[in-house]
Formats: C-alpha cells, structure tokens, sequence
C-alpha cells in the first residue's frame, strides 16, 4: 500500500460501494488491535447514499462531504468493556481509512466525539439517537466512503518534517 498517497475525500462521485469491498473494511477493522485484546468496537454500516444524508446536520462545521459519501462505517465501542475505547476506536477508523485507499476507495473521518450541532447539542448524542445506541456504547467517527470525485496529491519527502523526531531524549 502506498502510504503517502491517502487522503481524506471530500467529494464523491455518484456511485455505490460496492458489498464485497464494505465487507472487506469490516474484517480489517474487526481485527484491529485493542487495548487488553478487549475488542469493544462495534461498527454501524451506512451502505448507501440515503442512509448517510441522515447525519447531515450532526455536526456544524467539518462535515460537507456527508452530502456526496455514498457510503460510511460508525466505530462505535462499548466503553463499559474497553478503558482505552478511544484508543480502540481511532486505530479501527483509521484502519478502515488505509484499506480503503489500498482498494481504491476515498475516504474521510467524521469526528463525532467532542464535537457540536449549529444548535450546540452534542454530535455523539444525536447519533445515539439516530441509530438507537445501547447507553454503555459511544460513537467516536463516522468514516465516510466512496469513490472520489476530487484529486488531492501524494505527500512527497517535502511534507516529512525529520525536525520532528526525537532519538533517546526531547
Ligand atoms: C481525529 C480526526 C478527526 C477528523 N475530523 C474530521 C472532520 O470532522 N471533518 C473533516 O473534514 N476531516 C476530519 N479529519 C481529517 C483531517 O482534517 C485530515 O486528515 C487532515 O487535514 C490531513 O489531510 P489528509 O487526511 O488528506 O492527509 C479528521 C482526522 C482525524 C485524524
């Protein structure tokens, strides 16, 4: 997979996802690594364009792309089971995100944890409400999908900043 050439999709082309590649995002993220192997992590598929359009409005800023994602996957994780859920929750959203561009599928994460409604109400609430979350569960994303319908380039050996690395000591 090359790395370098992800990039979060913000607009999409009106075509599906397919079934095969959804379920293909799922095994990768249900194998993803858990803090104490708890595997808390639930997903929420959004297998079609209507489905999705249903969050738009969750989230006031951060959150045009829900208008052309054909597709998307909620990481949703029963906090009760799993201490380190967001931990948990980011590496299966993120997991999701490097198998889809390895496929050929764009992508781009929905923050919902810590995250507000132009009316103020909290996103994670509302999409509990949405989809009827169990009250021991909390959403942290919503990894929106599809094929995309803009062209981002590659990062190069420009955007690595080695000033950033730091051996043995600050
Ligand atoms: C924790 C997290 C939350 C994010 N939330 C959003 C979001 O709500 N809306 C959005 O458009 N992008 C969101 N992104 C995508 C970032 O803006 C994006 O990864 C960053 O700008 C770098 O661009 P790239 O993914 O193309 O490399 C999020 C990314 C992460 C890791």
């Amino acid at each position: 997979m090359n790395f370098m050439s992800r990039r979060s999709i913000r607009k999409y082309k009106d075509i599906p996802v397919e079934k095969e590649k959804l379920d293909e995002l799922l095994k990768v993220a249900i194998v993803a690594p858990t803090g104490h192997n708890a595997r808390a992590c639930e997903f929420i598929v959004f297998n079609n364009e209507k489905d999705v359009k249903k969050l738009i409005g969750i989230k006031k800023a951060g959150a045009g792309f829900l208008e052309t994602a054909q597709a998307g996957i909620a990481v949703v994780c029963d906090t009760t089971k799993a201490g380190t859920w967001i931990e948990d929750s980011s590496i299966a959203g993120y997991t999701i995100q490097l198998k889809a561009h390895e496929m050929g599928l764009g992508s781009c994460w929905l923050q919902l944890r810590d995250r507000f409604s132009p009316n103020n109400e909290p996103s994670d609430e509302l999409f509990s409400k949405i989809v009827g979350l169990p009250e021991n569960y909390r959403v942290l994303c919503f990894i929106a999908l599809g094929y995309a319908d803009e062209e981002k380039p590659s990062y190069t050996e420009k955007d690595i900043d080695l000033s950033k690395v730091h051996y043995g000591k600050f």
